[in-house]
């Protein structure tokens, strides 16, 4: 026979994995199989693939049987935007994708190119976790994956995609990962099913509900973005892509193809309520002040008071934390300083300049908070601020009480560039508060006591409710119109282009976790 027959006969094997029967039935789930999903995820023939034919070594439980050529994982390389990036991607109609202690290899060689040469990981995720069949040897293959996860975690930058019934040692890995995205009806993560759930627990719950897509958007946090099938999905990695630089050491890249609509200019003073108790949406400060329809919301759906997300101003990425005041007033609670640590510390790693709009009036109060550790997770939010080198500006549209004043990328937390607009409030907690305490016995000795706390309320408001107090002792280092913001803003970063800042040699912080 021909070598080179053979050799195209072995590849045309290898490429129908688990067999022309479980392609359908994964084409029936409405999901694509592991090579449709790279062929869409990469510039056109760009991908190149390694380990085509490595196959199991198991021989228990009928396994001696039952080899596939590529072990259900196809990994490789190739290109988004021009750009390189590794990527494996799980067939699940090989044994459900179960990653034996081959698979993991193929997996653990491309993350240690990644890491040589310096650029992201993209995983698509498919399999029902440790080949169970295998044993101890498919739990090591996982360790080495997590290992090589956290060695490279803040180095390169590594996506998870999941698209797929992950369940096992499959949902850690993407844990470790910096984001994570999910597909609606069809991916799910859970330590364990449903049924190992009722054996244990009691508890009677879907896939649905204990792991889909909607439920790790809103209720855990896990998933940062969902699409609504395999296409959308893998179309909006390609767009994040856009804009994160290779690794640590480098920039994102900057385009010079934007548009900034110019009537948004007067629209961003319209925004902001006339009565300051009102809420109103910060996407829409956001959308005024970078490029047009340059916004990608992160963890869109989770502690819905801070938005986060990735913007470009005059073509180049920044990072954006806000305070939401649509959602709770925009107050500070666990999983929104959860949220915004997390955002921040991925910018800070990978050279993102941040920029802040703060309107908050001041962390939850109540049992809930602080039985389950607001203060450690408060925390978070101040250490990932305080210890970010990145270029980092804040703009005060409105309230900065309290403590969430100083978390929110303060001047004395090293941001670079703090400004305020004239409707600012900046002071230790709201008037009507602060002159209950403070003037307490003359609000009690008074023959109209009401009267009296409304009196020292106004006092209090006129002398903190503006940014002026905070201006006169530099703690902002101007106050700008709203229509000026973008400008201020371009400048900035401009300013700052050519910011070094050095953190203490150490090995490394203790983040409160
Ligand atoms: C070997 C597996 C497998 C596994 C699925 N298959 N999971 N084979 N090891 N872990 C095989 C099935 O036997 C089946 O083979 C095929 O994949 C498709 O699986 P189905 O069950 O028919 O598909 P579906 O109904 O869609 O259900 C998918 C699933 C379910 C939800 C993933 O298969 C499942 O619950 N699997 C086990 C999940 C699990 O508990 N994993 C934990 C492993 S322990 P045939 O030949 O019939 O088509 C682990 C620990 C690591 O991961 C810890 C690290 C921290």
């Amino acid at each position: 026979m021909d070598l080179n027959q053979k050799l195209i006969d072995k590849r045309e094997t290898s490429k129908l994995g688990g067999g022309l029967k479980r392609i359908e039935a994964q084409h029936s789930k409405g999901k694509l199989t592991a090579r449709e999903r790279i062929e869409l995820l990469l510039d056109e023939d760009s991908f190149n693939e390694m380990g085509m034919f490595v196959e199991h070594r198991a021989t228990k439980f009928g396994l001696d049987k039952q080899t596939y050529p590529g072990d259900g994982v196809v990994t490789g390389f190739g290109t988004i935007h021009g750009r390189l990036v590794y990527v494996f991607s799980q067939d699940f109609t090989v044994l459900g994708g179960s990653l034996s202690e081959t698979h993991a290899e193929k997996i653990c060689k491309i993350m240690d190119l990644a890491m040589k040469n310096q650029a992201p990981v993209i995983g698509l995720n498919d399999s029902g976790g440790a080949r169970i069949q295998e044993g101890v040897v498919s739990l090591a293959g996982y360790a080495d994956i997590f290992y090589r996860n956290t060695k490279a975690s803040g180095f390169i930058p590594q996506l998870s995609v999941i698209m797929g019934p992950c369940a096992g040692g499959a949902v850690y890995s993407p844990a470790l990962t910096d984001f994570i995205f999910m597909v609606e009806d069809t991916s799910y993560m859970f330590v364990t099913g449903p049924n190992v759930v009722k054996t244990v627990t009691h508890e009677e719950v879907t896939s649905e509900d204990l792991g889909g897509a909607k439920t790790h958007a809103e209720k855990s946090g896990v998933n940062h973005f969902t699409s609504p099938n395999d296409v959308t999905v893998l179309k909006e990695v390609r767009d994040l892509m856009s804009y994160l630089p290779q690794n640590c050491q480098s920039l994102a890249p900057h385009t010079t193809k934007f548009e900034f609509d110019k009537t948004k200019i007067d629209r961003i003073g319209q925004i902001l309520p006339a009565n300051s108790t009102l809420p109103y949406d910060i996407r829409e400060v956001i959308d005024c002040v970078i490029d047009d329809n340059s916004f990608r919301e992160v963890h869109k759906d989770f502690a819905t008071n801070i938005v986060v997300g990735f913007a470009r101003v005059e073509g180049r990425t920044i990072g954006v934390v806000a305070n939401q005041p649509m959602s709770m007033a925009g107050v500070l609670d666990i999983d929104s300083s959860r949220k915004g640590a997390r955002f921040v510390r991925f910018c800070d790693a990978f050279n993102i300049p941040l920029l802040t709009f703060e309107d908050v009036p001041g962390f939850l109060p109540g049992t809930d908070q602080e039985w389950n550790g607001i203060i450690v997770h408060g925390a978070k939010l101040l250490y990932a601020f305080s210890e970010a080198t990145v270029p980092r500006i804040t703009i005060i549209t409105r309230k900065a009480y309290g403590g969430a004043f100083d978390v929110m990328n303060s001047k004395n937390i090293g941001a670079d560039l703090n400004f305020a607009w004239p409707t600012a409030e900046i002071a230790v907690m709201g008037a009507k508060g602060a002159a209950e305490i403070i003037f307490k016995r003359e609000i009690s000795d008074a023959t109209d006591p009401e009267a009296k706390w409304k009196e020292k309320e106004t006092e209090y408001a006129n002398m903190f409710a503006n940014p002026y107090r905070a201006a006169e002792r530099g703690i902002i280092d101007d106050v700008i119109l709203p229509s000026e913001t973008r400008n201020k803003v371009i400048a900035a970063f401009k300013m700052l282009e050519s910011k070094r800042e050095e953190i203490p040699p150490k090995k490394h912080g203790n983040i409160p976790m």
